[in-house]
């Protein structure tokens, strides 16, 4: 196999004893790939983020739900949140206890807060409304609330998740209201949490937020943990060399921040953050495959099977993502050329990147998205009737392993009245 353009797979060594093109003839295409000894050493990066000793990392299974992905992140000693029912099931499934699951609930049912209630898992309401609604079905019972502490972060204005322009959260303002509820039900506020929004690379904004928990967390006796959030951002341009997140910078402020807060309040509670993002994105690398090669008026497109269906990122935010190329056959690509690579879903905005430089592509090539361990299957769809893809996983021992099969038709058909 000829790797025309591939340096930053081939530098992590990310197909371990395998390669592209023989993963792809083995398990066809598109096919999600990831790669075991990364993922481990993101978590690794996120264990020692901060130096307090009650300080423990939940991963954010919304960025990819894979059970043996989890299993994994398990395994590092991290902990977990959940979005929905769905994922407490599978969160419990990979091994985790109700204990270790915190449910960040946003706008839910009674029903939804019953199942958690059952499954004994940790719960946050997400406003005032809704610790009512909760107060009613469990009084006397254990909550935290998620608060808009009023600075916002991320790559898009869909994903900032406080500040004045978001649903999320409960605003300073209204923590008299909180206080009223949970008396007037007898609830135990035992934790605070926030998230600010997804991909900063620069951590002004988290601690600028961390400083406004800190004080309305100090108006509550009998927490037992302050959640932070995630938002812990990845470079997606590694082929134009950008910077890593300063982690040791910000993992040093955020320390000595915690630290003074603890000696105030005078009791060593438990400190949490939620990556996603962070923990999975660079293990995962989406394979597809080059179906077409033309030229339509003065764009050439190249035609892959890697339709929105499959990384809907580029379509939904504008996501850049770095693409290699990778050929079975020794051709050698001797041009660089401008083309739009596009997937094989009929609507005109099915691009996942555009107008790239990048050495000549053929039909029958393979191509890598980059950086698409996060928010990549857990976003994909079966539009068009496309069946999602399987995944594979690069293990330790650098074999291949497959954890999750293709769909296939009758998967499409399942909940049909036959
Ligand atoms: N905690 C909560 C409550 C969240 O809503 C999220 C993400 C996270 C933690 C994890 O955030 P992370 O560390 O992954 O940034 N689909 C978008 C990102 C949406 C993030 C949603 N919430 C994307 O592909 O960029």
């Amino acid at each position: 196999m000829n790797f025309i353009y591939s340096k930053v797979s081939h530098e992590k060594k990310f197909f371990g004893n395998t390669d592209p093109v023989q993963l792809t003839e083995k398990y066809g295409t598109p096919i999600y790939v990831y790669n075991e000894n990364i993922l481990r050493e993101r978590c690794r990066d996120m264990k020692g983020l901060i130096s307090y000793k009650n300080f423990s990392v939940n991963f954010s299974p919304k960025a990819n739900g894979n059970l043996e992905l989890i299993k994994i992140i398990r395994s590092e000693g991290l902990r977990v949140d959940a979005m929905s029912p769905g994922e407490i099931y599978v969160n419990l499934l990979a091994g985790y206890k109700p204990e270790e699951i915190l449910y960040i609930s946003n706008n839910v049912s009674e029903e939804e807060f019953l199942y958690a209630i059952h499954a004994g898992v940790k719960i946050s309401v997400d406003s005032v409304s809704q610790l009512e609604l909760f107060g009613r079905i469990n009084p006397g019972g254990m909550v935290a609330f998620r608060l808009n502490p009023g600075v916002g972060a991320g790559h898009h204005e869909k994903v900032v998740t406080a500040g004045q322009k978001t649903k999320f959260g409960i605003e300073v303002s209204s923590i008299g209201e909180v206080k009223r509820v949970a008396e007037e039900y007898n609830l135990s506020i035992t934790g605070i949490n926030q998230h600010i929004g997804s991909l900063f690379m620069e951590g002004d904004a988290y601690l600028k937020s961390t400083g406004n928990i800190l004080s309305v967390a100090k108006q509550f006796d009998n927490l037992e943990f302050i959640d932070l959030g995630g938002g812990f951002g990845i470079p997606y341009r590694k082929q134009a060399n950008q910077p890593r997140l300063n982690l040791k910078e910000l993992g040093d402020k955020l320390s000595a921040v915690i630290r003074s807060f603890v000696d105030e309040y005078g009791k060593e509670i438990e400190f949490k953050i939620e990556p996603g993002r962070y923990i999975v994105a660079e293990s995962g690398i989406l394979l597809g495959k080059v179906n077409a090669v033309k030229k339509n008026f003065k764009t050439k497109f190249i035609g892959t099977d890697l339709g929105f269906n499959v990384l809907v990122r580029p379509v939904m935010y504008d996501s850049h993502h770095d693409i290699e190329i990778y050929r079975k056959s020794g051709t050698p690509s001797l041009k660089e050329e401008p083309v739009t690579i596009v997937g094989n879903i009929c609507e005109t905005g099915d691009i996942i990147a555009k107008e790239r430089h990048l050495p000549e592509i053929f039909e029958n090539d393979i191509l890598g998205v980059l950086d698409s361990g996060a928010y990549g299957y857990s976003m994909s769809s079966n539009y068009n009737n496309r069946l999602r893809p399987a995944e594979v996983l690069i293990q330790e021992n650098g074999k291949p392993r497959i954890i999750r099969k293709r769909d296939t038709l009758d998967d499409l058909v399942r909940n049909f009245i036959l």
